[in-house]
């Protein structure tokens, strides 16, 4: 039984499968073809955060490959009642296939896994964001082709989307170029979890422009990430340099595009000219969450599929 924990916990070949299914499942979708490869299957989905796209991509997602979902938070379950995590665990996933999960720290995630019976997957921790990421390679490769030594610009937060980020260049073989604010760069030893990471597949840049020259995508996420809400002012102030703008596109490649997890702050991390230009690609990014996400249920709970 395999989970989906962060993003290095699959191979580039389980990738190359991936994201190949996940394309073959877009198309059916997109012609209104049936695909129940999950029916009779559930998904239990825990809400420990707030989510517009993840829950939405998950649930339709499940429901178009036949299976159907529970849905959870921490305010209308025992969890927000202190239950202990493994006991929930051990008691949904007797109940169900499979169980996504949104909370603060990984190793909350971990644990309910250790307890769980079914396939456990990742749907934003505080340090790690991997079907995002799993999306946004799939996006990029629709737009443009094969990641694989491309140079990708991270602007802003070193949070969950940049560590998610710097693992898949690890794995894929591209490089990030990463520009924080001080006191909020990257924490190497926690997004290699203490492993030394293939050498090159990231810069640290202090200036964000120069971080963006020469990239094939620019990508940000919002300053104050959720259970940071306390830190709000401090990283206003911290963060006001770190704005994705027409400039820093136009140091990037021409053929760059923009790219951003959601939800945005216009004028905050990206400006609207940015976001909402030529160049942007964040509706799309935000389709294929549930068109990876399909690909991904279907190969935990089946393995490889044919066509
Ligand atoms: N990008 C993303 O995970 O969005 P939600 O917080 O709306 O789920
Ligand atoms: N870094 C953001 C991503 C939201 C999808 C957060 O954790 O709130």
């Amino acid at each position: 039984m395999k989970h989906y924990l962060q993003f290095s916990d699959f191979t580039a070949d389980e990738y190359d499968y991936l994201l190949t299914r996940a394309a073959l499942i877009k198309k059916k979708f997109k012609g209104y073809e049936k695909h129940h490869t999950l029916s009779d299957r559930t998904l239990a989905m825990i809400f420990e955060k707030a989510s517009t796209r993840t829950r939405v991509s998950f649930e339709a997602g499940m429901y178009q490959l036949g299976g159907s979902v529970v849905h959870l938070t921490t305010g209308d379950s025992q969890l927000g009642r202190s239950e202990p995590i493994e006991d929930s665990a051990r008691v949904i996933s007797r109940m169900t296939d499979l169980v996504m999960i949104r909370t603060f720290g990984q190793d909350k995630i971990e644990r309910f896994a250790e307890h769980s019976r079914v396939p456990v997957i990742n749907g934003l921790t505080n340090e790690f964001h991997p079907c995002q990421i799993l999306a946004d390679i799939f996006t990029f490769i629709e737009h443009r082709g094969s990641i694989q030594g491309k140079v990708v610009a991270w602007v802003g937060d070193g949070n969950n989307m940049a560590n998610t980020w710097l693992q898949a260049a690890d794995l894929l073989g591209f490089t990030v170029h990463v520009s924080t604010p001080g006191g909020y760069e990257v924490d190497e030893k926690l997004a290699f979890n203490g492993k030394p990471p293939r050498p090159g597949c990231y810069k640290v840049f202090k200036d964000p422009l120069e971080a963006c020259k020469g990239a094939d995508l620019v990508t940000t996420d919002v300053w104050t990430s959720m259970g940071y809400e306390a830190e709000n002012a401090v990283r206003m102030k911290a963060f006001a340099d770190w704005c994705v703008d027409q400039e820093m596109m136009q140091a990037a490649k021409p053929e760059a595009i923009f790219m951003h997890c959601l939800p945005a702050h216009r004028g905050e991390e990206v400006t609207a000219e940015v976001i909402d230009g030529p160049q942007s690609v964040v509706w799309d990014e935000a389709e294929n969450r549930m068109h990876v996400q399909k690909a991904l249920m279907e190969y935990l709970l089946l393995g490889k599929q044919g066509d």
